[in-house]
């Protein structure tokens, strides 16, 4: 008898639809294994007003595939010029989760965001005041700082500032790539937690670097050496309440990826839930990969967990995955995790 693992419908607190062309391509691959995902909101232009995130819903409303149970979570990126009064109605009418900050220059489509913390002060303090979670790219955009040290230089110098300034304050470190993350993220209270994607479980620095630059694996934060991998393999599945899945999927087209300035981002949507399979069954966990996946995000968020199940079976044979996507925006290549999978994920 083969192997299977039934969890409940897992979730994906962190993620890129795009839009258009891209965003038809990609909403199925989410679609099939997710039952909710934070959908960022980098687009360009961003999605800054309650208004934007409205819109953008629909969008995504009418690229969904027939039959889909799949929710999309909306979430404001955060302007120095962005209203606290916007915010919070969008909150009240139960159009936005969450609120995305990214330090301006720091990633993908990240130019309107925030230089002076000072500016957003005001809109940090409506999110505590109505329990509003505030989303964090965490890496300093200083350019004396090595970019190996920006997720550790930004809990210093800008995230423990912030959150000692907004007393209530909701934050989830969102893809944290470093021991110091996950160390800092288990020193908060409850209303401190960290999202782990997928492919920073699986690679270190190497793999992009080392015997040729492999521009798939280039994706911000940039993955760390391997004691920082080993860290957030440890978090993820620990089972502890303040760590959960955010994927980061985040698809461009081949051309922008293998280019002299190569866009950041893997695509994991395809393949993430047979990647963490292997991961948690490498490290004797596959009895908490639903807490990671299906639980901890949620009870985060305030929301129940999934009514439904999905199931994972452990195939004889690796189970074959698209290369590649083509979408109407350009071929987008499917991550390669570097060894073969053996969890299929069951429609
Ligand atoms: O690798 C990344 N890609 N990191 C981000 O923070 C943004 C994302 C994207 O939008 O492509
Ligand atoms: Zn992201």
């Amino acid at each position: 008898m083969s192997q299977t693992l039934t969890l409940r419908r897992p979730d994906d607190w962190h993620l890129h639809l795009r839009d258009g062309a891209m965003l038809e391509a990609v909403l199925p691959e989410s679609a099939r294994h997710f039952g909710r995902a934070i959908i960022m909101p980098n687009l360009v232009p961003p999605v800054v007003t309650g208004a934007d995130a409205r819109a953008y819903r629909t969008r995504i409303m009418e690229a969904m595939p027939t039959g889909a149970c799949f929710t999309p979570l909306m979430t404001l990126y955060l302007t120095e010029d962005t209203d606290p009064a916007d915010v919070a109605a969008a909150h009240r009418a139960g159009l936005i989760s969450a609120v995305k900050l990214y330090p301006a220059g720091a990633t993908t489509n990240s130019h309107s965001g925030v230089r002076d913390f000072d500016k957003v002060r005001g809109v940090l303090e409506k999110m505590a005041e109505i329990g509003l979670t505030l989303c964090v790219h965490g890496e300093v955009t200083d350019p004396a700082v090595d970019i190996f040290d920006r997720e550790a230089v930004f809990i210093d110098r800008v995230l423990d500032p912030v959150r000692r300034k907004t007393p209530g304050l909701r934050v989830v470190m969102e893809h944290v790539t470093t021991s110091e993350g996950i160390a800092y993220a288990r020193a908060g209270g409850d209303d401190l937690a960290a999202t782990i994607t997928t492919h920073h479980l699986v690679i270190n620095r190497n793999h992009i670097l080392a015997g040729g630059i492999r521009p798939h694996y280039y994706c911000l934060p940039v993955a760390k050496r391997e004691t920082h991998r080993l860290a957030l393999r440890e978090a993820a599945t620990s089972g502890e309440a303040r760590f959960f899945l955010g994927t980061d999927s985040a698809p461009h087209p081949d051309h922008l990826k293998e280019h002299p300035c190569g866009c950041a981002g893997c695509f994991t949507a395809t393949n993430t839930m047979s990647i963490l399979a292997h991961v948690f069954e490498e490290e004797g966990a596959l009895d908490r990969l639903e807490r990671f996946a299906s639980l901890n995000g949620a009870a985060f968020y305030g929301l129940p967990p999934a009514e439904t199940t999905v199931t994972l079976e452990k195939r004889a044979e690796p189970c074959a995955y698209p290369a590649k996507i083509e979408t109407g925006a350009g071929t987008v290549t499917v991550f390669d995790p570097g060894f073969p999978l053996y969890w299929a994920f069951k429609d």
